[in-house]
Formats: C-alpha cells, sequence, structure tokens
C-alpha cells in the first residue's frame, strides 16, 4: 500500500525523502512525488511510475532544494494511476500525502463543492481532504487538523505541510501505520522503519489519532483534542544491512536464506530446560488448559501458517481448530465463545482485515492472542496477547521468512498446550521440542541440497499456463502456500488440492506436459499420496515430487524428485516449504518478473 514519508533537518530533503522512499518500494506503488520548502514556498514533484521516473523527471525539470518536506509512493485505489492522481496533493495553502482511504470523501466534496471550493484536478479522496483543511485552516495547523480528523472517515495516516509554516511537517495517524524518527538534530516520519534505520534507529510509534508536528529537528505530539502527549521512544534491534540485499540479487532470496537465524532467534527465548515456554509472552500452561475451540484468523501466507497450525494443534494437542480467511470471518457472525481463543497471525500486524477481527473478539469472552512480526504494530498492541516473531524486516511482497518463523510458533504453541493438556508426555514434548530446536541447520541443509535442482526444475515450469500442487494432510495444508507463492511471483495460474479431491473434478483438467508438483513428506499417507501422483501422471501430468530422502517413490511416479532431510513427518512442513520457495523463486527470476515487488501487490494491506 501507499509509503508516507516526511523530513526536517539540515540534510538535502530531496535526497532523504527519495531514498527513504526507496526503502518503502516493497509496499507496491504505481507513483511517486514529494512536497519540499524551497525559500520558503512548497515545490511539488510528481509523477505515474517508479521512483526512478521521478528522479529522471526532476533531473529535466529541476529538483527541490530544501530542508523539510514529505514525499509519497501511491497504490491505487481512487482514481487510476496518473500524473494528476499521484500525491502530493494541494489546496490553495495546505499539501498532503495520504495513505489509506477516506470513506466519506464524496460527501465531504460535495459539501465543499457547495461551498465554492470546485478547484478539484484529480479523481482522488486525497484530494478531498487537502481541501478541506485548507476550507477550515484559520493560521492554527492543529487546530484544523482537529477539526478534519473529526470529519473525515476511514482509515489513513497523513503528512501535512502548511504554506505558512515553512520548515515544518505534521503528522496524523489513523489506523494506517506511521512512525516518526528521532535522530541527532533531525527528525523523519515514515510509513515504515526501514525508511529511516539508515539515519536513526530511535522512532515513536505514532497511535490512532495522535498528531506529530516535526520542526527545528525535534517533534512534539498532541492528541486529538489538543492535549501534548509524552511518548516513548523505541530503538529498532536491528540495522540497516537487514533492509539491504547485502549481496544477493533480490530481498526474496536473501530472505530465503536467513530463515535459520530467523526460526533460531524466534525459538530460542522461548525454550527453557528443553521444554517449550511461553511465559514471556504472558501464556501459561493454566490459560492453555483453559480454551474450548481454537480460531485462526489471517490473510494470505499468514493464513497458511494457520492451515499448518491446525493440523499439528488438533494432531498433539487434541483442541479443535477453525482456520479462517480474515476478510470472511468478520462478516460471517462467527460462533466465538467465552473460553475460546482466537489467534491472529500477521506478518505486518497492520492487515486491514486482520486487525478488524479484534473487534469481533472483544465482547465474546474469548482471548485473542497476535502472532506478529512488527513491534508495536496496531495487532501486537490490541490483542489480550502477543507471541512476536522475530524474523527482521521482511522486504519482498512474497512472503517466506515471515511464513517460516510463523510455522515455528505453531509448533511450540502445539507442543506446550498438548504438554499442558496432557496429551503428550514430558518426554514425547522435549523430543519434538528438540527435533523443533534442531530445525534452522535442517533448513540451512535443505537450502544446499534442493538449490540447484529447484533452480533447474523452475525452467520446466516457465511455459505453463497452469499447474497444480498436490497433498495430503499437513502437505496439503503447505502446498496452499506453495500454489500462492509461485503464482503470486511468476504470474502462472495455479491451484492447490487435496490429492485424495482430484478425482472429484480437478483431475479433467490435467492434459499433456502439465506440471504437477507433489508434497508427500507425510509417511503415514505416503502410499495414498504416491497412488494419486501415478493418476495424475497416466494422464500425462509432468510430476514433480518433494519427499523425504528416505522416502520409497517408484522412479515412474516422478518425473523430478526433490529430495529434503528427513524428520519426524510433523515438522516436515518446516523443510518443504525451502523447495517451494525456490521453485517460485527461479520460476519469477526465469521468467524476468520484477521478483520483489509483483505487480498489483502490496505488501501490507492496510485497507479492505
Ligand atoms: O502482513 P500480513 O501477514 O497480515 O499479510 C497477509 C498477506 O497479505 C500476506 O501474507 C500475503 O499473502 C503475502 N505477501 C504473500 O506472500
Amino acid at each position: 500500500m501507499c509509503g508516507i514519508v516526511g523530513y526536517v533537518g539540515p540534510r538535502d530533503c530531496t535526497e532523504v525523502l527519495v531514498s527513504a522512499l526507496k526503502k518503502l518500494e516493497y509496499r507496491g506503488y504505481d507513483s511517486a512525488g514529494i512536497a519540499v520548502f524551497e525559500n520558503g514556498k512548497i515545490e511539488v514533484a510528481k509523477t505515474k511510475g517508479r521512483l526512478s521516473d521521478l528522479e529522471t523527471k526532476m533531473e529535466k525539470e529541476g529538483k527541490p532544494n530544501g530542508h523539510a518536506g514529505i514525499g509519497h509512493t501511491r497504490w491505487a485505489t481512487h482514481g487510476e494511476p496518473s500524473d494528476v492522481n499521484s500525491h502530493p496533493h494541494s489546496g490553495r495553502r495546505v499539501t498532503i500525502v495520504h495513505n489509506g482511504i477516506i470513506e466519506n470523501y464524496k460527501e465531504l466534496k460535495q459539501f465543499l463543492i457547495d461551498n465554492e471550493r470546485t478547484d478539484f484536478l484529480s479523481d482522488t479522496d486525497t484530494e478531498v481532504v487537502a481541501q478541506l483543511l485548507d476550507f477550515y485552516y484559520d493560521g492554527n495547523p492543529v487546530r484544523c487538523i482537529r477539526k478534519v480528523l473529526h470529519e473525515i472517515r476511514g482509515s489513513y495516516a497523513l503528512g501535512i505541510v502548511f504554506a505558512d509554516r515553512p520548515e515544518t511537517v505534521y503528522a496524523v495517524r489513523c489506523e494506517s501505520p506511521l512512525i516518526v524518527g528521532q535522530g541527532t538534530g533531525e527528525v523523519f516520519v515514515a510509513s515504515d522503519v526501514p525508511a529511516i534505520i539508515k539515519y536513526t534507529k530511535d522512532y515513536y510509534l505514532l497511535e490512532y489519532g495522535e498528531i506529530a508536528v516535526l520542526k527545528n529537528g525535534s517533534v512534539h505530539f498532541c492528541s486529538l483534542h489538543g492535549r501534548m502527549i509524552d511518548k516513548e521512544l523505541h530503538t529498532a534491534d536491528w540495522d540497516e544491512d537487514s533492509a539491504e540485499k547485502c549481496g544477493y540479487p533480490h530481498f526474496m532470496i536473501k530472505e530465503i536464506n536467513e530463515q535459520p537465524t530467523a526460526v533460531k532467534t524466534t525459538i530460542t527465548p522461548r525454550i527453557e530446560n528443553g521444554l517449550p515456554n511461553l511465559e514471556e509472552c504472558g501464556i501459561t500452561p493454566e490459560i492453555l488448559r483453559s480454551f474450548n475451540n481454537i480460531f485462526i484468523v489471517a490473510c494470505g501466507t499468514a493464513m497458511h501458517a494457520g492451515m499448518v497450525g491446525k493440523y499439528v494443534i488438533e494432531k498433539i494437542a487434541r483442541v479443535s481448530v477453525t482456520v479462517d480467511i480474515a476478510s470472511e470471518f468478520r462478516y460471517r457472525d462467527p460462533l466465538i465463545g467465552e473460553n475460546d481463543l482466537v489467534i491472529i497471525i500477521s506478518q505486518s500486524g497492520e492487515t486491514a482485515d486482520s486487525k478488524a477481527v479484534l473487534n469481533l473478539v472483544k465482547g465474546t469472552g474469548a482471548k485473542s492472542l497476535a502472532i506478529v512480526n512488527v513491534k508495536g504494530s496496531s495487532i501486537a498492541r490490541e490483542a489480550d496477547m502477543v507471541i512476536y516473531t522475530h524474523a527482521g524486516p521482511e522486504i519482498a511482497v512474497a512472503s517466506t521468512k515471515a511464513y517460516m518463523v510463523q510455522l515455528s510458533v505453531m509448533y511450540l504453541l502445539a507442543f506446550e498446550m498438548a504438554f499442558a493438556k496432557g496429551k503428550i508426555s514430558e518426554e514425547q514434548c522435549r523430543q519434538l521440542t528438540s527435533e523443533l530446536v534442531s530445525m534452522p541447520a535442517k533448513i540451512e541443509e535443505t537450502i544446499g541440497k534442493v538449490l540447484d535442482t529447484c533452480q533447474y526444475v523452475s525452467t520446466k515450469l516457465i511455459t505453463a499456463d497452469s499447474l497444480l500442487y498436490i497433498g495430503r494432510g499437513l502437505d496439503y495444508a503447505l502446498s496452499m502456500e506453495g500454489s500462492l507463492k509461485l503464482k503470486e511471483i511468476s504470474y502462472i495460474h495455479s491451484e492447490s488440492y487435496a490429492a485424495g479431491e482430484l478425482k472429484h473434478g480437478t483431475i479433467s483438467l490435467v492434459e499433456d506436459g502439465m506440471p504437477v508438483i507433489a508434497v508427500a513428506t507425510q509417511n503415514s499417507l505416503l502410499e495414498k499420496t504416491v497412488s494419486n501422483i501415478k493418476e495424475v501422471k497416466a494422464r500425462g501430468a509432468m510430476t514433480i515430487v518433494i519427499c523425504d530422502e528416505h522416502a520409497d517413490i517408484d522412479r515412474d511416479a516422478a518425473d523430478y524428485l526433490i529430495r529434503i532431510p528427513k524428520l519426524n513427518e510433523t515438522l516436515m512442513p518446516m523443510l518443504a516449504t525451502v523447495p517451494m520457495q525456490l521453485l517460485a523463486y527461479y520460476t519469477s527470476v526465469n521468467k524476468g518478473n520484477d521478483v520483489d515487488k509483483p505487480r498489483n501487490l502490496a505488501k501490507s494491506v492496510t485497507v479492505e
């Protein structure tokens, strides 16, 4: 979704804004722009296209030169991607950038038109806010912002400059995330920490309805009611390298390689004397014993981690788990009761639909648990309990390491719950936990083992129009993620199917040469999965089989075999996901696609 940045300080503002926006490119965008105070006047440069297009335009037409300003990357919602719809947008004395959606912009526009404000240039909801600010502006910026915030409805974050308040930037947040970075004698605004990490690791999290005023290299905050606020300064526990490619051609492959470290960092503090211990997250064995039903709610990849969680929790802890897509769950009037647990999984912690689920849980008597990667994000702050995953910043739109650490937390939770409920013995729990502890090394081994094969096999996928992923049990849960990964970055249509369901319709799609990727890591289901593989093979499919190093697979069932190390079958998804990520990655690379920024997608979906 859109990215917002702002700067006040001694550096070249245009340079800072563009460099910060580049760090937000991963969020997805189709146009970019900045507004900078130059000799007391607001100069705007904006264009449809990439940041490189903006740089080219500024080289040709002149680059704003100053020390305070705001910048934006736009992901179109209202109005097509175009120069005129790009942000910043201006009223007569006010210029703004905006992330999110203003739901009542039509009625506000009508109000402005009725009051003889008819000079609208764009199709955006943002321009309406700029005009409204202008309409109410009486020389007191904060009062004017507060007045407008009471009138607009929706989810948004805004960066604002007033023509008669040079060298000052205002920022406000409602729903869409915003942070304020504090450097030495300089201050920054950004939608996410990677944008400013090059300049400072210290930042404030702007909360709902808070207004930040950045001036003279420092910042002060006030509430919607005009009260001054003291805020806690946070320090990022990662550095610029984490947000750089560090020699890798793409963030995605860097992040795949970071998985062993990410898993280790996530699980180590939650294991004590060889057993899982989630007490630092406020989760005790008593709490884990108290739940009747569990709902796991999330979107996309995070929801797929929840699918694996369902299989594992039900299998080991014997608690009933329902997994839901957040955008469905929030509107289907779910039967949540007291003593139920609602787990929300989210890398960003800002996904609009997932966040909305928290409101639904309130008042039901159920408890909410967030499994979130971004510290201090909305979902993390609003849930009753939170388990942070420690993947570090995930920049590629296609999630890899965040999924992997979400899986690792699902296992920790399942093991501790199973032990707390007496479904497994201490010895069994220790055994499972020690296999989880061995996972970072096993993931590393798997990457080394399968990389070349995946690179080669991907060359067989690039000409496909459509393909299938199949599996049974945990392999089916996992294949959902394999299929999403491939389609989102290769643009090849793909579906995941429970292997046993093929004969009920989908097998009619199979024709000569159609790739079918079969995940067959569950020994207890291996024979049945192999029969399904043979069924598609007999109908002309090109079969690619992911299985453990000892699995007995007939040579004539598989055109390509990708073998991974063998572990307890319950834990196999963490290893089997690696070849699926690599197949997707190399297919995208071989097709010449923009791997880290696939078309039409945004990293963090902060609107419905
Ligand atoms: O930030 P979240 O985990 O809540 O995001 C949810 C999905 O948008 C996300 O997992 C998406 O499906 C991935 N980018 C796919 O790789």
